[in-house]
């Protein structure tokens, strides 16, 4: 049995501890948030927070997430500033690659509250969106960021 901490709730699932993370949350624990992109770690789909930073859950072994404080979409308030940000904005077209995308932004706003347009860019690189909405995931944290200092 593996136990996991998944947006302040404790589960016990019975399944292989080398499982990507990523299948648990979505098969077990019927988390479904969370996509699954590439599989490989180059996406961001299925970017989660593991003791509040950003991670790929595509190739996490479940086994080292165990005794973490796992985050998912799920478990962002629908009041918090960077989802806010993204409804006010309009980011998503299709939507898929949209909760890593926010997940990636609210851990570059808890390192970095105020970042520069060149931090931005560099923590958010690796996140893709293949509707090219890249330019309202920008308005959108400067909004958050802005709102946050406020
Ligand atoms: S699905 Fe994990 S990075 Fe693409
Ligand atoms: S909104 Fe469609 S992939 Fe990003």
């Amino acid at each position: 049995m593996i136990t996991l901490n998944v947006n302040k709730k404790r589960y016990e699932v019975d399944v292989s501890p080398d499982v990507p993370l990523l299948w648990v949350i979505r098969d077990h624990l019927k988390l479904t948030g969370t996509k699954y992109g590439c599989g490989m770690s180059l996406c961001g789909a299925c970017t989660v927070h593991i003791d509040g930073k950003a991670q790929r859950s595509c190739q996490l072994p479940v086994k080292e997430a165990q005794g973490k404080e796992i985050t998912t979409i799920e478990g962002v308030p629908e009041n918090h500033p960077v989802k806010k940000a993204w409804v006010k904005e309009q980011v998503p077209q299709c939507g898929y690659c949209q909760p890593g995308q926010i997940m990636q932004a609210i851990a570059l706003l808890s390192e970095k509250p105020n970042p520069k347009e060149t931090d931005l860019i560099d923590f958010m690189n690796g996140n893709l969106c293949r509707c090219g909405t890249y330019g309202k995931i920008k308005t959108a944290i400067l909004a958050a960021a802005k709102e946050g200092r406020k």
